[in-house]
């Protein structure tokens, strides 16, 4: 059976079973400020199983994409994934276990053929102390079902709880079934062992009976209504249905491990997987407009980008390896997922500029490291040398704990975020009095991305001026036949702006939304400029004078007697602390991503370089 066979059939069982299907969800969270991502199906749903009312009804079905970080340290073994889809059925207070165990049971035995025999159940202890039972009821439900009571494992909340996807909300026990993938006969029980699960025991398929709700003060309160959640890995089941012992070996996969083991030099299992969830990973990200940064969503993009990075080093992948791995990957889900091939040029763009400055720094950062390991007494890394690191090299700070930890050494993280808080602050200090209280920036990199920015934005700045144009107001006047009297303004004014390393944001004056023709044009003006190479000039003037010369100046801005001016060629002109870049030729590719309003006569954009 295909993916594309096992999300069809999905939908049109719950479909018959009374189920509306909702479409993927996006991998951003749009209302769930507690979470970066879109970890499981339900997440998207919080606020219908805390009882609000769902447009589409009690039941509901879908296949969701989702991303998970935690378990980052196990990809590389048969099942665990950063990137991967889940299909999932739900119950917004309508039917509860008997119904969703049923159901689970007859997905599985009779729509996907798999043999009860191969099965075995996880289903929770109980926990007195928070007044939640046993899950016996559960237990009996897969009884009757013909599942042998050996085969069903009561367990904590390690294994048998669900929830809350972030700080607080819906949560409950689940029960879980497990697919023995092993090639040697099903053992009797299902049981953990000293060392965790035995790897060929697949969970497949996941119960979620939530009726709590997590508070802030960490109680356990029962929610208005009982729901159900459910969750099926994709990949995890097209393993199963494949007869193959791990997920790299799918369909969803395989184009991918053989690529890379055709631009590699040596052979490593681990980083071949690694390499090929991480750059899935990064093509969904992107193509939903993440981009590297060093913050929330930005650098959990960029700390998957860069482990890709090094464990490609480690297989001495050919140069460019990525352009081929990207195409395979979009191969795999352009018709599932047409953003992914929409986005192409995106992605691309994305991974070729973190690839050209992270390979070169990652070879010098490894030798500093090595350095540092070698001079040690103690197996420890100190904060503030782990913070170095990353601040001259680029090295997300859980790289170089994985890099140390294979030598036993250990990072004092506690030492990190000391340092990079001490380092923020005054930074924060710096920039608070060159710019005004931007973000600071962090590495030279980063500077070097907001320098460009800021030039682009005086760019941007002129560009709609020019576009946009000037107003005739006309004054009326009260004697018929009167020619009116025009007054002459510019709409467009700056309101604000705020430049982070990985985009800008320009809010200007102006009355209606932009159409896409003069975002078109203003897109086309800049880059003319951009292409012309044009030098930014710097001078030092009287305010005054800055004034009279025609600069333009921030209306909130109060500005000190003597300012600094930027012009570029004699396009535009501005006073501004900077910094800015030599000349407009080392801007790349402007492009404006979003136009929105901001407040009333305000419109706001952001804008990306390529
Ligand atoms: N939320 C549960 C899980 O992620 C069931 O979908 O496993």
């Amino acid at each position: 059976m295909t993916a594309e066979q096992i999300r069809k059939k999905f939908l049109e069982f719950f479909k018959k079973k009374g189920h509306k299907v909702l479409p993927s969800s996006s991998l951003v969270p749009e209302h769930d400020p507690t979470v970066l991502f879109t970890t499981a199906g339900m997440q998207p749903l919080v606020p219908y199983l805390l009882g609000e009312p769902h447009p589409l009804g009690r039941r509901l079905c879908n296949i969701q994409k989702c991303l998970r970080t935690d378990d980052i340290d196990k990809v590389g073994d048969s099942s665990h994934l950063t990137f991967f889809e889940m299909l999932g059925n739900w119950s917004l207070g309508d039917y509860f276990k008997k119904e969703t165990i049923e159901w689970s049971f007859e997905f599985l035995t009779k729509e996907l053929n798999i043999p009860l025999e191969k099965l075995a159940i996880s289903v929770f202890e109980g926990e007195p102390e928070n007044n939640i039972p046993r899950d016996e009821e559960s237990a009996e439900i897969w009884q009757k079902l013909g599942m042998p009571k050996e085969r069903i494992v009561y367990l904590g909340r390690e294994d048998n709880w669900w929830g809350p996807a972030g700080k607080t909300g819906p949560c409950g026990p689940d029960t879980e079934v497990f697919y023995w993938t092993g090639k040697s006969p099903v053992p009797k029980k299902l049981e953990p062992t000293d060392k965790g699960w035995d790897e060929h025991w697949f969970e497949v398929w996941n119960d979620v009976f939530m009726e709590y709700e997590k508070t802030e003060e960490g109680k356990f309160v029962p929610l208005k209504q009982k729901n159900v959640d459910t969750g099926m890995g994709l990949e995890r089941m097209l393993a199963v249905l494949e007869g193959k012992e791990n997920v790299f070996e799918t369909e969803l996969f395989l184009p991918v491990i053989e690529e890379i083991r055709r631009l590699a030099s040596k052979k490593d299992e681990r980083a071949e997987r690694i390499i090929a969830d991480h750059l899935k990973s990064t093509v969904f990200l992107i193509s939903e407009g993440i981009l590297p940064s060093n913050i929330e969503r930005g650098y959990v993009l960029r700390r998957l980008l860069r482990r890709a990075i090094r464990y490609a080093k480690l297989l001495n992948l050919k140069e460019k390896w990525y352009l081929d791995l990207i195409k395979k990957v979009i191969g795999i889900y352009q018709d599932t997922y047409p953003e992914v091939r929409t986005k192409e040029t995106d992605i691309i763009t994305v991974w070729q500029k973190e690839e050209e400055c992270f390979a070169k720094a990652l070879d010098k950062g490894l030798t500093r490291l090595e350095k540092i390991l070698k001079s040690k007494k103690e197996k420890i890394i100190t904060g503030k040398e782990a913070f170095d690191i990353y601040q001259s090299y680029g090295f997300p700070l859980e790289l170089t704990e994985e890099l140390v930890k294979e030598k036993d050494f250990e990072v004092d993280k506690e030492g990190f975020y000391q340092a990079q808080k001490e380092h923020q602050e005054i930074s924060r200090r710096g920039a608070e009095k060159k710019f005004g209280g931007l973000h600071p920036p962090t590495t030279h990199e980063d500077k070097y991305q907001m320098a460009k920015l800021h030039t682009a934005t005086h760019l941007l700045h002129q560009a709609l001026r020019q576009v946009l144009g000037k107003k005739v107001h006309p004054v009326k006047s009260s004697k018929a036949g009167a020619s009116p009297k025009a007054k002459q303004f510019n709409r467009v004014k700056q309101m604000g702006s705020d430049i982070r390393p990985e985009r800008l944001r320009f809010d200007f004056s102006f009355e209606r939304k932009m159409t896409d023709e003069e975002i078109k044009k203003v897109e086309d003006l800049v880059n003319q400029k951009i292409k012309q190479d044009l030098e930014v000039k710097k001078e030092e003037m009287e305010y005054e004078k800055a004034l009279k010369s025609g600069a333009l100046s921030f209306f909130k801005e109060k500005y000190p007697e003597r300012v600094t001016v930027y012009s570029i060629d004699n396009f535009s002109k501005e006073i501004c602390a900077g910094p800015h870049v030599k000349t407009t030729s080392e801007l790349g590719k402007f492009k404006i991503t979003k136009e929105e309003s901001s407040a009333a006569g305000i419109r706001r954009l952001r804008a990306i370089l390529e």
